[in-house]
């Protein structure tokens, strides 16, 4: 089944979103698989955001991520990659659609609340980069 890695940012953590959030993807009907708060390390931030490293704002991307706790999630439903990042709505917030959390939450694009995989590929990537296979659980769950 398909599985994505979606994370609480240090500022939905900060905000207390962190229960909202989760209860969006339980609602929606998708199963959460693994999920810790962590403090992400210099190295881990820069794996994760490796392909901005060319991007002005790639200091600022990894200063921030690391500036406090994060919680980490591994989601699993049919489709749910890019459901996931139409209930996350647009990175910049200020084009998130009412609705979205980015949309309901968030005002400025480097505090956006939260980050999902973009493909199938990342997806593979980040829950490896952030999780161990033994974190993750495989459960029956009743719809
Ligand atoms: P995320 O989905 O975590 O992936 C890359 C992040 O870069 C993105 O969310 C934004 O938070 C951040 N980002 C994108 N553009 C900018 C920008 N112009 N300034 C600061 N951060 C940005």
């Amino acid at each position: 089944m398909e599985k994505t890695f979606l994370m609480v940012k240090p500022d939905g953590v900060q905000r207390n979103l962190t229960g909202e959030i989760v209860q969006r993807f339980e609602k929606k009907g998708f199963k959460l698989v693994g999920a810790k708060l962590m403090q992400i390390s210099n190295e881990l931030a820069e794996q994760h955001y490796g392909e901005h490293k060319e991007r002005p704002f790639f200091g600022e991307l990894v200063d921030f991520i690391t500036s406090g706790p994060v919680f980490a999630m591994v989601w699993e439903g049919e489709g749910v990659i890019l459901t996931a990042r139409e209930m996350m709505g647009k990175t910049n917030p200020a084009e998130a659609a009412p609705g979205t959390i980015r949309g309901d939450f968030a005002v400025t694009v480097g505090k956006n609340i939260i980050h999902g995989s973009d493909s199938a590929e990342s997806a593979e990537r980040e829950i490896g980069l952030f999780f161990n296979e033994s974190e993750l659980v495989s459960y029956d769950k009743q719809d």
